[in-house]
């Protein structure tokens, strides 16, 4: 199982729609697939749109045990093939060091129980986890059992300086909990090819990670609000603009699932490293 935390300093800049989209995407490469909802807004909970669960991952987040990470756990409206952590609003609570201080790794634990518990079931080979938007306490512990993180960000002037805090967010969870962790780089959301603003930003980006910066972005389209409005994945939306999204989050993934392969720890710099192989996607 592939663990891909997706996040970003900021809000609103497509978190959920990434993770979304590499679900769909997962989905269309014939991957079982999890996606956890660790967001108390629960966007991507209801964009899924499972059947109501006793519990949810605040509980599996307090106690990681199977029976409780079974209540939290639901099939997707999208197929049965993609499953639901789902979340919900007291998930907010453990966004902030409390006296009862949870512990970060009980995701991690969680996520280690589903990968071991195939009995006939199929595995998951691809999970998601969809953090809010914050570096909080919520996002470390994503980062805590991820394999790769990638960064989501829009092309405006805060890009820089947000991805950077983000950068050093996972090196510091890289460093020190968890050293399998890779970063995937910056993935520049709503990207409009007539503008002449994203390009610049797109560069600045680009003058500041080098190749840390995707080689793919994802345009702003129509298509993706109402793919998520209708509860459908992006690869099912049928309209131009909803194609051309669901082959570039296919690239996307591929280019994850290709990176965490080779074992490569692609941070800032990187574009500095004579040894670095060219990206390809
Ligand atoms: N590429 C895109 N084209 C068009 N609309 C988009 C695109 N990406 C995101 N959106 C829309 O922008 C809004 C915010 O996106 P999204 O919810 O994915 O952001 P987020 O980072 O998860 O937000 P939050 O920080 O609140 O969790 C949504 O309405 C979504 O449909
Ligand atoms: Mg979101």
């Amino acid at each position: 199982m592939h663990t891909v935390a997706v996040l970003s300093l900021k809000g609103g800049v497509g978190k959920t729609t990434v993770a979304l989209g590499l679900a769909s995407a997962a989905l269309r490469r014939g991957a079982r697939t999890l996606v956890a909802d660790l967001d108390p807004q629960g966007n991507a909970t209801a964009t899924l749109n499972p059947p109501m669960t006793t519990a949810s991952l605040t509980a599996v987040l307090d106690t990681p045990r199977d029976a409780v990470i079974a209540d939290a756990l639901a099939p997707s409206s999208w197929s049965p093939e993609l499953d639901v952590l789902v979340s919900s609003e007291d998930l907010e609570l453990l966004n902030e060091p409390g006296p009862d201080s949870r512990r970060l790794d009980n995701l991690a634990r969680a996520l280690e129980q589903l990968r071991a518990r195939p009995q006939g079931e199929r595995p998951y080979e691809v999970a998601i986890l969809d953090c809010p938007p914050s570096l909080g306490r919520l996002t470390r512990s994503a980062l805590l059992a991820a394999d790769t993180a990638l960064l989501v960000t829009e092309p405006t002037m805060y890009a820089v300086s947000g991805a950077e805090r983000a950068f050093e967010a996972i090196e510091a969870v890289r460093q020190g909990p968890n050293p399998r962790l890779q970063s995937a780089g910056v993935l520049v959301n709503r990207m409009r090819p007539r503008s002449y603003e994203h390009h610049y930003r797109v560069e600045e980006l680009r003058e500041t990670f080098g190749r840390s910066v995707m080689p793919t972005a994802i345009p702003d389209r129509l298509a993706i609000q109402q793919a998520q409005g209708a509860c459908l994945p992006i690869h099912e939306w049928k309209s131009p603009g909803a194609h051309e999204i669901g082959l570039t989050f296919n690239m996307v993934l591929a280019k994850i699932l290709r990176s965490s392969r080779a074992g490569r720890h692609r941070l800032p710099g990187a574009a500095d490293d004579p040894s670095a192989q060219p990206d390809s996607a």
